[in-house]
This record gives C-alpha cells, structure tokens and sequence, in this order.
C-alpha cells in the first residue's frame, strides 16, 4: 500500500510530485504529503485527505524554486491517518517515506534509539528515519547509513529519502516492497511503480532488495548490499493507452465495466490461435503435462476468479484443484509435490500475501505461473511463467475487467490442461472459445446497452442494510463475488451462500422483505434453484433473480428479474458477472458512495 514517487532533475519537482502522486492515488488516499528543497533547504507538507488536498497546501506554501523532493500518499498502517502521522517523516537530518511495515519498530524505538530522541508521529517510518540519523552521525556517509540501517529493519520497506546536507539528491532502498528508478530526458525518478512517472518516459530498472539507489538530475547510482556499484538493466514499458483516462463516465468502476468486451477480446487474442489456447509465447505445452495437482491462491476478486478457475480445471481436465487465498496459504504449510503446479492470480502483482505464496513455492522449487495483469511487477519477475492479461490499467479499488480477463485465462489454461492429458476433444476445445467470443462479442454489450434496466433493483437494494446472495456450482462462485464487490462499494451488509447450504443455519435470518439474490444461470441446476428459491420466499424473502431470458419458472417464482442474453453452457460465467458488477456499482451510486476509493481500502495491497 501507499504510493511512493521522488524526482531530481530540471522541471518543477512539486508540481512532478503532485502529478504522481495522484497517478499512485489507487495505493492509498487517507493521507499525502511531500518534501522538496526550496532553495536547498528542505521543506516538508502534509495533509489528510486526498492528493488535491496536498496541492492546494503547497499551493500556498511552497512557491520557490524546487528541482528535487520526495511524495507520498498513505494507506495507514501505524497510526490513524492524520496530518502528524502521513508522511514523509524525518528529523533535522533527513526526511523519508516509506512503504510497509516495520516489524520490529517498538524494539528499535526503546533498545537502540533510547529516550533521548523526539518522536511526534505514531508511525512505523519515523523509526527507519531515526536509525538512519544515529547511522549517519556515526559513519558519516549517507549510503551506508542506509545499508546499515536497512539491515536492522525487519518487515518491509521501499523508502525514498532526502538528506538535508545533499541539496538535489534522492535516495532510495528496498525490502519485500517494490521499487523502481525511471530516467527521463529532464531528470530522474524513483516510485513505488511505474505509473507515478510514465508520462514523463518509458524507461524503468528494477531495484532489488536491499540495494541503494542514488538519484540526482544527470546520474543514477546503484550499489548492491555488500557496498558494490551496479550496472542497471533497463527496461522499457509498454506504450500507454488510454485507460486510464475516465471518458466522461461518471466513475472509473463504471467506465472499467464497459471496457470489459475489449479487454477481453485483447486477452483471447493474445493467448488464442487457430481457435485453441495457444500460451506459446510465455509457456510450452509440456509445462502442462505430468501435473499431479494443482495449487491455486490469490486474494479477493482474484481469489473469487481462482475459485473459478479450480471448477472449470477440475471439469475439464479432471486435475485435483486446491484454491486458498494467499493469506492462509503462506501460513498453512500446504502439501505438495514436484509434479504440483501453482497459480498465482493477480491484478497488480504486488500483492504481499500473493506475492509472499510465490515465493515460498519458489524456495521449494514448485512450478510456479503467474497470471497478471500489470507490467513490470514483482509477480512477473519472480514466477517460471507469466501469462499476461491485458485488461489495460485498472484505477477503480473495485476489481471488475481484471476479474474478467483473469477468468478467461483461467478457463483457457482448464481447456489447455484439457486437451494436453487428452481429456477433451479438440472439437469441444473449440467449442467453448466459440462461446467465450461470443461472450464478449455480443452478449456483454448487449448487457452493457441494458445497463439502466438494473436501475430500479438497485434502488430496491439500497435501502436495505443485510442481503443474501445464492447459487450452485459456479453461480456460487459468483454469489460470494457478487457479495465481496457489494459489501466493497456501497457498504451493504451481505452474505452469499451455496444456496443448499442456507438451510443449515442462515436461514434464520430470513425475515420479511429480506433481499435475497439468487444467480441462477446454469441450466444443470435451475431445478434445485427452484426449490431453494421457493424456501426462501416461503419465509419472507423479496427475491432478485439473475437468469436467462428462458428460465421461465424462476422468473415467474422471482419478485424481480435481471435477464441475461442467450443461456450459454455451464463454463460461461461473464455475463452474469457483468450484471452482479453494475448491481452493486448502481446500488452505490443511489447511495451516494465513493465508489472509486471505497473506505478504508486501497487497490494495491502491499501488505500482509
Ligand atoms: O492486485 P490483486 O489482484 O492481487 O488484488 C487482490 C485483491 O486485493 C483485489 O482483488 C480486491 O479484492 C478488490 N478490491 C476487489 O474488488
């Protein structure tokens, strides 16, 4: 979490910083701030609140020449969020910002810094700035400070520093926590990720753990942990496009949903040919063979398309699928064998948890492929094989594209799985990407054309403060989804159930005019749906049911109805997806909430 930029070089670096940090906003946004050198003194500004709030302080405040400093904008972890508590901390000697946590800042504080500093902020950070100080004062060189510093730390860190006897100079370290060092024609950056500084060039390198780097307007120095200056490696980002600009919708979420059949199409191409899955370019066909099992684990939404991908594994290719979210995963020891693969699912790569399960599966020398969709992240770096997604830049917290091509790749590596063991025939293979196109292709827009028609259930939703949500097989995947993007964005209570599973306790809650929506798009099971509905409304349930055009019975069984184009097979989970996405997007307009920066939350979640 939080997002991290510093700049040294000829244009104004407020006004660089302000403009990155509001790139990094999607890392977090309860609190911004920044130091720059004001005339070689170094001046630091903090607010609560959002980037803009930042602008307008320094607007008043910062007026004179600056070509260097460092931003920041927080996602609490120390420390509630407030202006003593954001960052960048420091003391007379340097400032600093920071991303992550300190493990062992409490034993730091009372056995190696004592009594006699001044500590004003609750943060974790103002402990690394105080180390760094009492290196500094005892060694006298700035880089080694940090080396030394770094290696009392435990937890993670990207930092970026100023020291205030080096006018015009960023420092910068890492641990466990990414980092990047850009070059541009009129100067240098560093930044939590590439975002902050892609306006200003293409050009990136990765900084590794515990290596330093020092960056002034015409010199980049990096120096690894034993004290060695390094040669970089370059690398050079993808071109933009334009998703991240909002296109007149009135929110990112919004405008990320109707980007679904393209980003789609974008990702069947990249990883289609022939109409069969061709992952070709990143993985070869024998990666997919000898599998005893398969590993899948990720967080949230991307946990949510890894439960799905496990279904459609399990169904098609007939390998035993273990989905956990990474957070447990990590911890639980799980059993494997050399023969077990494991998927990492992952929007930004840089999720810690996520990130964390690669890693242990790497030290046990599993094989390990990643399904990402950002460029350049730790994910990517670090995993055998990456299958890239291509859903363009996310902004909004709530994950909805990323779902979606995630999904897609997920179903294209069951079918491929499939076809490799000879499970399947090549002639079902094809089969199913023939729907899957046809999914993007006409039934998501004709949904997206539609999108109004889910207006009225929305309202219905929004006055209510506890709703279920049912299915069976995949539709209960996508009930607890369903449930995890409502809960996220309009801060409705619910609950999703396996909808045979209510009886055995949560029923009770069922009261009169109780929501219940129940995903009912898999023909197999419309019948038991049927029954489940039916005990439900039996017991005072108001029932939403999203089906087909022809599930004539639910319809008629249902108070309310959001219909889905043609009845696809039981692999076809995007439509009904989409429809869950714009229910809970409306459901939280009507409510009036910040929909693109929820409470409490941030899109990239870098810590555990
Ligand atoms: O970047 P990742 O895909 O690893 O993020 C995982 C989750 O944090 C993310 O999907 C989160 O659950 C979304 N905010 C849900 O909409």
């Amino acid at each position: 979490m939080c997002g991290i930029i510093g700049y040294s070089g000829e244009s104004n670096a407020k006004d660089i910083i302000i403009d990155g940090l509001r790139a990094l906003e999607y890392r977090g946004y309860d609190s911004a701030g920044l130091t720059v050198f004001e005339n070689n003194r170094l001046r630091t500004v903090r607010t609560t609140g959002r980037v803009n709030s930042l602008n307008e302080k320094t607007a008043e405040s910062i007026r004179g020449k600056q070509k260097c400093g460092i931003g920041h904008t927080r996602w609490a972890t120390h420390g509630e969020p407030s202006e003593r508590n954001a960052h960048p901390q420091g003391n007379d000697t340097l400032m600093l910002v920071h991303n992550g946590i300190i493990e062992n800042n409490n034993e730091l504080k009372e056995n190696y810094i004592g009594k006699n500093y001044n500590f004003t902020s609750d943060t974790d950070t103002e402990v690394i700035a105080a180390v760094i100080e009492k290196e500094y004062k005892e060694c006298g060189d700035r880089i080694q400070s940090i080396r030394k510093a770094s290696e009392r730390l435990r937890g993670s860190f990207a930092l970026g520093i100023v020291f205030s006897d080096c006018p015009d100079t960023v420092f910068a370290t890492r641990k466990d926590s990414p980092l990047i060092v850009g070059r541009s024609s009129h100067g240098n950056f560093i930044a939590s990720d590439i975002s902050a500084f892609r306006k200003h060039t293409d050009k990136y390198c990765r900084l590794n753990d515990y290596e330093t780097a020092v960056i002034s307007k015409n010199d980049i120095v990096i120096i690894n942990r034993e004290g060695r200056s390094l040669s970089p490696t370059w690398h050079t980002a993808e071109s933009r496009n334009d998703s991240a600009d909002i296109h007149g919708f009135r929110h990112f979420m919004l405008k990320e949903i109707y980007d679904e059949p393209e980003a789609m199409k974008k990702t069947f191409e990249a990883i289609t040919d022939n109409g069969l899955p061709d992952f070709s370019k990143t993985v070869d066909d024998d990666f997919f063979r000898r599998i005893n099992s398969i590993h899948i684990t990720a967080c949230g939404t991307a946990y949510h398309a890894g439960l799905l991908g496990g279904h459609f594994i399990e169904k098609l290719a007939r390998i035993p699928v273990n989905v956990c979210v990474a957070s447990e995963f990590r911890y639980n020891d799980p059993v494997t064998d050399k023969n077990d693969l494991v998927i990492i699912i992952s929007q930004s790569g840089e999720t810690a948890d996520s990130l964390a399960a690669l890693r242990l599966m790497n030290s046990r020398g599993i094989r390990t492929l990643s399904v990402v969709n950002a460029q350049g992240s730790s994910m990517e770096n670090e995993s055998d094989c990456i299958i890239r997604t291509h859903a363009g830049a996310e902004i909004s917290v709530a994950s909805t594209k990323a779902f979606h091509v995630q999904v897609l790749v997920l179903l294209m590596i069951a079918v491929k799985l499939a076809l490799v063991n000879g499970k399947i025939t090549e002639e079902y293979a094809k089969e199913i990407l023939k729907e899957v196109q046809n999914d993007f292709t006409y039934n998501i827009p004709d949904i997206l054309q539609r999108s109004n028609s889910i207006l009225p259930v929305a309202d219905r939703l929004s006055v209510h403060r506890n709703v279920f949500f049912i299915g069976r097989g995949r539709d209960s995947i996508l009930a607890t989804e369903a449930s995890l993007k409502l809960k996220e964005i309009s801060y409705i209570n619910s609950q999703a159930y396996p909808a045979g599973e209510l009886k055995h306790g949560t029923i009770s809650l069922i009261e009169k005019g109780t929501p219940v929506i129940a995903v009912v798009t898999d023909s197999f099971f419309y019948d038991k749906m049927k029954s489940n509905i039916r005990e439900v409304k039996a017991r005072g349930a108001c029932v939403i049911s999203i089906c087909h055009r022809n599930a004539k019975e639910i319809t008629e069984i249902s108070d309310e109805v959001i219909l889905l184009p043609e009845e696809t097979s039981s692999l076809m989970p995007f439509s009904a997806s989409t429809v869950i996405q714009l229910l809970a997007y409306h459901t939280a307009n009507a409510l009036g909430r910040d929909i693109d920066k929820p409470r409490n939350l941030a899109k990239s979640v870098t810590v555990e």
